[in-house]
């Protein structure tokens, strides 16, 4: 008896341990592989859930979290912006440190819905000591320039409650003799430094960060113009910032700086080097590593010209020959467009903390669209209506965490896949590129056909519009894209309603205006350049040909009738769609089918020839 019951318990097991396995595999290929937009060259440390909270919670030092999504274009964007704050503040690492977490790779995004992060890419700064979890501590911080970034650093940090004598003092000395301020110091120090400057500067407190790894053995204080103290350096108020060491016999001597009066932060590197020639000079600073200064410098070069090549890359002329291999000529996928389904309803809606008034009229009004008009297998449309009616039921509106749970339902005829393995259409030459955005669009263009063809006789034109629109609005994660989008569709509620078209065209206009927007931009996917749309091999009777022979100007009625078959149900790819759900069978089929970036290109290679016949 007793045996048996082990032998099936190990069974169990055994079985769990594959579902397990089958799990893991399938979490692997559904980020897409992608781990991090950072390495270690970046000084950026990289987080995922698993050392998240191990890392920034009750930690000695504060940390500046990036919170970024990989097929945010945005985000990618905003990368070498957020590696110049990294670089910048590199020697205030004892003080502060720089992370980053991919929300959208592996199990990360829970965390990242913890941190109420509602848009990407987002920065919050956890003070030293936060107690674990205590999400309520984090600040938020926008994602800017990272000259303003840095400032608002400075900030935060000077806003921590003084933790001894070696934490940096923020707090300007001002009401203090020289002899007082010398009592206040560690024995340990050797040299100790007073910038006057105004009290809004931020020199001072930035120049404190900067030898922040030193402060047992230089001390640096602020005195500000407001205050008593800096009236005895004998410094005229237009003569501030100005640098002072206090020498033994409690005399002050100026350091002599040629200032920059045009810009700021040329005066900060210009005390920063005042300082270190000092400390080179007197060599009264045990261990300095100026190295690690100069490295800060080569790294910001390194990463300019990083930033010129990728340039050069993009600039590269496009012919038709480079789009006759991509992926132009594939056909929409309905895979596609089931995985941008799934992110959206799994991750991104969810993500949103509080779903009420016009952010709930909108995740209604969407899926009142998707239910009227998605060319979905039965399953998807039935579970869309399933879902609609639950939502309904909450006409107050809900939390993100509540519609988790909603979205969770599951039955033989109603339910929403999330076992495909990777994007068709959207498959990008690297796993930043494409995917889930690429999909959205896709998504919709998909939906102005499927109302144009559904309703034949009375056809609202602005309904799709504005609902893609309305959920662009509230819930898209590229935080900026949907900044733009809303400045690029103001006009929205001025389509004609006469012409049953008009959405159509409406948002391939659009589209069209966001690729000529991102045309050689970083996020751009070198092999997929963003040209207007269709190109002349796509559909050649979509344009006219000007005297010159070129290609220049869309026939609008060509361009529609092109559309509508582009985007029609009937020439959606439905054939790597599968019947059942999840099964361990259908894993098999899909590891087959799985097809890496490169094998996908050659795949396209082959079959050019073949693919323009399917318009
Ligand atoms: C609403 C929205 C706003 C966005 N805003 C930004 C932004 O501000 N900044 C940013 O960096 N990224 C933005 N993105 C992402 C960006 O537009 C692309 O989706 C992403 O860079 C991937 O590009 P892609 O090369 O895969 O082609 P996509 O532009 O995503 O196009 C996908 C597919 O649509 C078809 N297509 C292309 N043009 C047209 C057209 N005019 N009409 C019909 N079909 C077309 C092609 O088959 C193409 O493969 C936005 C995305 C969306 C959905
Ligand atoms: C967190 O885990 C990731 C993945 O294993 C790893 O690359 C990263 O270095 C880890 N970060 C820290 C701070 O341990
Ligand atoms: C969490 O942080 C908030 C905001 O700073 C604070 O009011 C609260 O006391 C903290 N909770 C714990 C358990 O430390
Ligand atoms: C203050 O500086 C001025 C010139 O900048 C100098 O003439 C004067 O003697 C100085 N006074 C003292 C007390 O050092
Ligand atoms: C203080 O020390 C410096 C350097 O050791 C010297 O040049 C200066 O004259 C001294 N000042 C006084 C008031 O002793
Ligand atoms: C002062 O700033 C200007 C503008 O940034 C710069 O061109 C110039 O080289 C700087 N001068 C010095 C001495 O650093
Ligand atoms: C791009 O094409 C133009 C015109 O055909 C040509 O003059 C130019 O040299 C090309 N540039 C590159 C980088 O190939
Ligand atoms: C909206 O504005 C764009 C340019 O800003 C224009 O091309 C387009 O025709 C306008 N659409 C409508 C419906 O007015
Ligand atoms: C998984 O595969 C095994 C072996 O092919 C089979 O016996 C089992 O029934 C399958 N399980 C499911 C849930 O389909």
């Amino acid at each position: 008896m007793k045996s048996l019951f082990i032998n099936k318990y190990i069974n169990i097991l055994i079985l769990a341990l594959i579902v397990n396995c089958q799990q893991a595999l399938l979490a692997a290929l559904s980020s897409g592989n992608i781990v991090s937009f950072y390495n270690a060259n970046d000084k950026i440390v990289v987080l995922t859930s698993q050392n998240f909270s191990s890392t920034v919670y009750q930690s000695k030092i504060a940390w500046l979290i990036e919170f970024y999504a990989s097929w945010c274009g945005h985000c990618q964007s905003y990368a070498n912006t957020y590696r110049e704050i990294a670089i910048d503040t590199w020697t205030w690492k004892t003080i502060i440190r720089i992370a980053a977490i991919n929300c959208y790779a592996g199990d990360n995004n829970a965390l990242c819905r913890q941190h109420s992060v509602r848009g990407y890419p987002a920065l919050r700064f956890i003070p030293p000591e936060t107690i674990l979890g205590n999400t309520s501590k984090a600040i938020e911080i926008s994602a800017t320039d990272a000259n303003v970034v840095k400032k608002r650093l400075i900030k935060e940090l000077d806003n921590i409650p003084k933790k001894n004598k070696l934490w940096p003092q923020f707090t300007p000395v001002n009401r203090i003799t020289l002899e007082e301020l010398y009592a206040r110091i560690p024995s340990t120090v050797k040299i100790l430094l007073v910038i006057a400057e105004k009290r809004n500067d931020f020199i001072g407190r930035h120049i404190m960060l900067d030898f922040s790894k030193y402060r047992d053995q230089l001390a640096i204080f602020r005195t500000t113009t407001d205050g008593k103290l800096w009236r005895k350096f004998n410094v005229s108020i237009t003569d501030v910032p100005a640098l002072f060491v206090i020498l033994r016999n409690r005399t002050a001597q100026r350091i002599n700086i040629e200032r920059n009066s045009s810009n700021n932060i040329d005066n900060h590197d210009l005390f920063n080097n005042a300082i270190r020639s000092y400390i080179q000079q007197t060599k009264y600073i045990e261990n300095f590593d100026d190295r690690e200064f100069e490295e800060i410098i080569l790294s910001k070069n390194a990463l300019k010209n990083a930033e010129m090549q990728q340039k050069l890359v993009q600039k590269k002329n496009v012919t038709d020959e480079i789009l006759d291999k991509n992926t132009i000529y594939r056909k929409v996928n309905m895979v596609d467009l089931e995985l941008a389904l799934s992110y959206m309803f799994r991750e991104e809606v969810p993500q949103i903390k509080e779903i009420y008034g016009d952010a709930y009229d909108a995740l209604v009004q969407w899926l009142t669209v998707l239910t009227k008009y998605f060319p979905g297998r039965e399953p998807v449309m039935g579970y869309f209506k399933q879902l609609l009616l639950k939502v309904s039921e909450h006409s107050n509106g809900f939390s993100g965490d509540t519609f988790r749970e909603i979205i969770n339902m599951k039955t033989s005829n109603a339910y929403l896949p999330n076992d495909h393995a990777q994007y068709q259409h959207c498959a990008g030459s690297a796993p930043q590129y494409r995917g889930y955005p690429c999909a959205l669009w896709l998504l919709f263009h998909t939906l102005t056909v499927s109302q144009y063809q559904i309703e034949s006789n009375q056809i609202d034109v602005t309904e799709v519009p504005l609902a893609i629109k309305n959920y662009i609005k509230h819930f898209f994660g590229c935080r900026q894209c949907s900044t733009n989008f809303m400045k690029e569709t103001a006009n929205m509620t001025q389509l004609n309603s006469q012409n049953k078209r008009e959405a159509i065209i409406y948002l391939w206009k659009i589209h069209n205006r966001v690729n000529k927007r991102l045309r050689n931009q970083i996020t751009e996917d070198p092999k997929h350049p963003k040209l207007q749309f269709p190109s002349k091999k796509l559909c050649p009777t979509c344009q006219s040909m000007n005297k010159k022979n070129i290609y220049n100007e869309y026939i609008i009625s060509k361009t529609i009738n092109f559309l509508v078959e582009y985007y029609s149900k009937e020439n959606i790819d439905v054939s790597l769609i599968l019947d059942k759900p999840y099964n361990n069978e259908t894993l098999l089929i899909r590891q087959e089918r799985l097809i890496s970036p490169i094998e996908y290109h050659a795949e396209i290679k082959e079959n050019v020839g073949s693919h323009p016949k399917d318009f």
